[in-house]
């Protein structure tokens, strides 16, 4: 059974601050990884302070790319720092992590699609190791280099290795309806468009919205939950909101 766990950039890191960590919640995270020890798991982290902040400064978008290497290393190279904290936190732990950085081993063509070795990740996965990965700079045909978002990898680890559970832990505990009360369960991105501010469900720009949809389209169910709900979710209940 595989699991794949995205920790959101903005749950690790201080948001406002740029390159800092929130390291509190970080180490309680980690310990609840090493408590729950899923068998076969994959962990996913954003970029929250390290990567925005250097991607905006840069003006390199998941679109619009850059071929200034040293915007390039700026990016990768704050979220390779950021990668090698929650590795040792997740260490400090005893869980056997692994880095992998995205931006030697995908690319995306001309048209956007992504490519991943995934193959690379499942073997780690079957020797027992637990790969980190996390959003990062990626090449792109005819673009330079773009940003790959830890949501994007998360929907291609769980497509290439049939993953069973999928997870994102956001800042908040679930997808929000009006009034702010977690819905519990999402099948039909139409019944809750207009709640999460889409008001054409053709046109999905980003936040919320978009990681609703992609979720929808994976043969596993997925759930959003708050940092507390980790463990939980962890143990396989049914925690936030369950999408799928
Ligand atoms: C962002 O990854 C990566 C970079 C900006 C390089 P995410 O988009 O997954 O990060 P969070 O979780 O929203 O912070």
């Amino acid at each position: 059974m595989t699991t794949v766990l995205k920790l959101g950039g903005s749950v690790i890191t201080e948001k406002d601050r740029p390159e800092t960590l929130d390291g509190e919640t970080l180490a309680a995270l980690a310990a609840a990884v090493a408590a729950a020890d899923v068998d076969d798991l994959v962990i996913v982290h954003g970029g929250g302070s390290f990567g925005h902040h250097h991607a905006a400064e840069h003006g390199v978008s998941t679109t619009e790319g850059i071929h200034d290497v040293r915007g390039v290393m700026d990016v990768h190279g704050a979220m390779t720092t950021l990668n090698r904290f929650v590795l040792s936190r997740l260490h400090a732990e005893d869980v056997p992590a692994v880095p992998v950085h995205p931006f030697s081993t995908a690319k995306r063509d001309a048209d956007g699609e992504l490519t991943l070795m995934t193959e690379q990740v499942a073997t780690m996965v079957d020797e027992g190791f637990v790969p980190v990965l996390h959003g990062d700079g990626v090449v792109h045909a005819g673009e330079g280099v773009t940003v790959l978002s830890g949501d994007e990898l998360v929907t291609e680890l769980a497509t290439a290795l049939d993953a069973d559970r999928v997870g994102l832990c956001s800042t908040v505990p679930g997808v929000l309806d009006d009034d702010d009360a977690v819905i519990p369960h999402i099948d039909d991105f139409d019944a809750v468009a207009d709640v999460l501010g889409v008001s054409d469900a053709t046109d999905v720009t980003g936040g919320m919205a978009a990681k609703v949809r992609e979720l929808l389209a994976l043969g596993s169910p997925a759930y959003v939950f708050g940092p507390e709900a980790v463990a939980g979710f962890l143990a396989g209940d049914d925690v936030g909101t369950r999408i799928g």
